[in-house]
């Protein structure tokens, strides 16, 4: 009795059908079916080349399977559950049309390294959609950084009000952190994009195939040089799914401080309202919930990694069916951060600072006090020391309820007699701003090359 193509002649009944619906995986590999009949093609190739089928074989193979490729695109072709997975669903279909020819095509392959390579291949083409959607949200904070750059506002350690950053400075820091997620996506796509084709299900074959051939078809950089290693690991996706994390985690916190300073309390920026929502009983509402979901829907991705992580520890070697587990965790991290980009990118590049109140603010929290300390460090005082007198006069200034700009130079004179006006140069935040000029600090000189800097990276003008 052989109910599906992975029945052999070995079984003696039918399959339960409550293990049929237990083991299916079509309802989530379908999507899987573009790679599946490129690789199939790319097989199919191949097995002509070393006369395993004749060249009129392959040609009515390669035929049909873009037909059924065809179908699939449009919407035609109807999946059967009991074929299990996309992989077999395409087989039996190029049989059930072919007949013998059809039942040639899976010579020298097996479903395990077919689908490592289905899933490398999709992964492949998922990295260059996520450096897009990367890209594309580092060009909204730069297109940001020229709106609104120049505005200055409070940069906050421990949440407490820190030193004056232009806004640029802030914005700027997010295409660093999103450059490194597409660094590290670059590199995690050079050990993705190696073939396991040919691998078959754990040995190899006796056959004469040619993975080289496969391989190049289908634009792999190289081989995996040990079925073994090849038909049982799945560190690649792992290593995907981590740099999607790694993206959804920049994200969230991104998306924290949006929240916040969208709030009353801190009423530092304006997000379009196309990107936010209202609520059922308070009329006055208007929610940053994209911003919200797009910090929630980082514990999912990290979720899915954590999924995948479990699912390979201690798997005995090699193939073990578990690993169709892989594919749910998967794909939802991509679809979860691909969601989470594509809302990011428009937000922020329609957002806007709010200049007056945060220019109001910005008296508050002595934000010049670093460049005041420094000053004094400059005059050969020590740091240690000038950092207490600092403190002090910050306490004077607090008992006053004024800026450290507004005490006198009887003040300053106090801590030490020699000091002139010339310390007001260094106070007040415009002031203060200008004098970090340490590399890759925030006065406008350093901020003015960073966003040139962008601008070419990203080939913007
Ligand atoms: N549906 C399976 C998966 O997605 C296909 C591989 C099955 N291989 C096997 N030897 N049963 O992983």
């Amino acid at each position: 009795m052989t109910d599906s193509p992975s029945r052999s002649g070995a079984f003696e009944s039918a399959v339960d059908k409550r293990v049929e619906q237990f083991t299916e995986s079509i309802s989530f590999d379908a999507r899987l079916f573009r790679e599946d009949i490129a690789g199939s093609i790319a097989h199919a190739n191949m097995l002509a080349d070393q006369q395993l089928v004749s060249p009129a074989e392959r040609d009515q193979i390669v035929q049909c399977l873009t037909e059924i490729g065809q179908e699939l695109e449009n919407g035609q072709f109807p999946l059967r559950m009991e074929l299990e997975d996309i992989h077999m669903n395409i087989e039996q279909a190029l049989i059930d049309r072919l007949g013998d020819v059809g039942r040639k095509l899976h010579t020298g392959r097996s479903r395990n390294d077919q689908v490592s390579t289905d899933m490398r291949l999709w992964i492949r083409d998922s990295i260059d959609r996520m450096d897009e959607l990367l890209a594309g949200l580092q060009t909204s904070f730069v297109r940001l950084a020229q709106q609104d750059g120049d505005v200055v506002i409070p940069a906050y350690t421990h949440m407490q009000r820190a030193q004056p950053i232009l806004a640029a400075h802030y914005f700027l820091a997010y295409c660093e952190k999103l450059e490194r997620d597409r660094q590290r996506l670059q590199d995690c796509r050079q050990r993705v994009n190696q073939s396991s084709l040919g691998t078959a299900a754990v040995a190899g074959t006796s056959l004469d195939i040619d993975r080289d051939q496969t391989a190049g078809q289908l634009g792999f950089d190289g081989l995996l040089q040990n079925s073994l290693d090849s038909s049982s690991d799945r560190d690649y996706m792992i290593e995907f799914v981590f740099c999607l994390a790694l993206v959804s985690v920049h994200l969230s916190s991104w998306a924290e401080d949006w929240i916040l300073w969208s709030t009353t309390e801190f009423n530092l920026i304006e997000i379009p309202q196309e990107f936010c929502t209202g609520s059922s009983i308070m009329p006055q509402k208007i929610n940053p919930d994209v911003l919200e979901l797009t910090r929630g829907k980082a514990a999912r991705v990290i979720g899915d990694l954590q999924t995948l992580f479990v699912l390979v520890k201690a798997l005995p070697m090699a193939y073990n069916r578990d690993l169709q587990e892989d594919k749910p965790a998967l794909f939802d991290a991509f679809d979860t951060v691909e969601a989470c980009l594509t809302l990011a990118i428009p937000l922020v590049e329609g957002s806007r600072l709010k200049r007056e109140s945060i220019r109001a603010g910005l008296d508050r929290g002595f934000l010049d006090a670093t460049t005041l300390m420094e000053f004094f460090i400059k005059r050969g005082i020590p740091q240690r020391t000038a950092h207490h007198a600092v403190g002090q006069l910050v306490r004077q200034a607090m008992q006053q309820n004024c800026r450290l700009a507004d005490l006198s130079l009887e003040d300053f004179q106090a801590f030490d007699p020699s000091l002139d006006r010339s310390i007001y140069d260094v106070l007040g935040i415009e002031n203060a701003i200008s004098k970090f000029r340490s590399t890759g600090s925030t006065c406008p000189e350093q901020v003015s090359r960073q966003l040139a800097r962008w601008c070419e990276r990203l080939e913007l003008n």
